[in-house]
């Protein structure tokens, strides 16, 4: 079915690769006028000319690119359909090791860039009279894993502040829906850093590290952008009109343990 986001404008946050990438193709193909933002000005460029989208250079964290990104959006489109707050990072080390630095930094990109986000674009998802926030959470929001505990905290937050902004929006009546997806181990530059990392301190063999990830995961498989992609534009369609403050897990069965 094409056409599911047709006449919907999308910024999607974090787009020049990995998640981000599959997010803005999957909503592209299904009709929907996307901006592929990223603060890789470079690589959102690269997306943006090959599936024919619009590219913004914004770094998640800084105010002012966020004031400008609304400024050129109520220019050019007048409103804004659909936000996906995807931009994030990682870091894996034991709690000890995490400077206040490393703290501050995860939580501007991860947590800060979600309030910002959503803070600036409000008025302009409320003009488009029917609107979609999806944050890209993890299980890492739902379970705790070791060596995580920025990570942790912010994917949780994520998770919390979503509910938290589903139902401020619902008690406004404002028409914007707000609903968090939560990945597994999904194939991208962010878990091939991962993988590395599990491959050089022995924790997963070297010869067929993705089997070995895979066989973490009880459908024996490791996720594609693609996967997640799929649930971020069922979210950001009319169909789920009446699904607000929910958590949407893909994450091939792993927290169902
Ligand atoms: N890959 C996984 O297995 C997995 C699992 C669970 C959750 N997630 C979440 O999915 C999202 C995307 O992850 P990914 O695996 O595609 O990561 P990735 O590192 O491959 O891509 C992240 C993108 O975000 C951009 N980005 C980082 N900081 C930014 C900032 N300050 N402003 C704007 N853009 C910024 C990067 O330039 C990059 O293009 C993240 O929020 C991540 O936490 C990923």
């Amino acid at each position: 079915m094409a056409g599911r986001l047709a006449d919907k404008v999308a910024l999607v946050t974090g787009a020049a690769q990995g998640i981000g990438a599959g997010i803005a193709r999957a909503m592209a193909a299904e009709g929907a006028r996307v901006i592929a933002a990223d603060r890789n000005v470079a690589g959102c460029e690269a997306l943006a000319d090959e599936i024919g989208v619009e590219a913004l250079g914004l770094d998640v964290t800084s105010e002012d690119d966020w004031a400008a990104a609304a400024r050129h959006i109520a220019a050019s489109h007048g409103s804004l359909s659909i936000l996906v707050n995807n931009a994030g990072v990682e870091l894996v080390k034991p709690m000890t090791e995490h400077s206040l630095a490393d703290w501050r930094w995860l939580m501007a990109v991860n947590v800060d860039g979600l309030f910002l986000g959503c803070r600036t674009m409000q008025s302009l998802l409320a003009a488009s009279g029917a609107a979609s926030v999806v944050n890209i959470s993890s299980i890492a929001g739902l379970v705790g894993y070791p060596d995580q505990l920025a990570y942790n905290t912010s994917k949780g937050a994520v998770r919390h502040m979503t509910k938290s902004l589903a139902i401020e929006w619902a008690s406004h009546a404002l028409p914007i829906r707000c609903n968090s997806i939560h990945p597994g181990c999904i194939r991208t530059p962010m878990l091939e850093m991962a993988v590395e990392g599990w491959v050089r301190e022995g924790s997963i063999p070297p010869d067929d590290p993705w089997a070995a990830v895979a066989s973490l995961c009880p459908l024996n498989a490791v996720g594609s952008p693609d996967d997640i992609a799929m649930g971020a534009v069922y979210l950001a369609s009319d169909e789920a009109r009446f699904v607000t403050g929910i958590e949407l897990v893909i994450d091939g069965g792993w927290v169902a343990r």
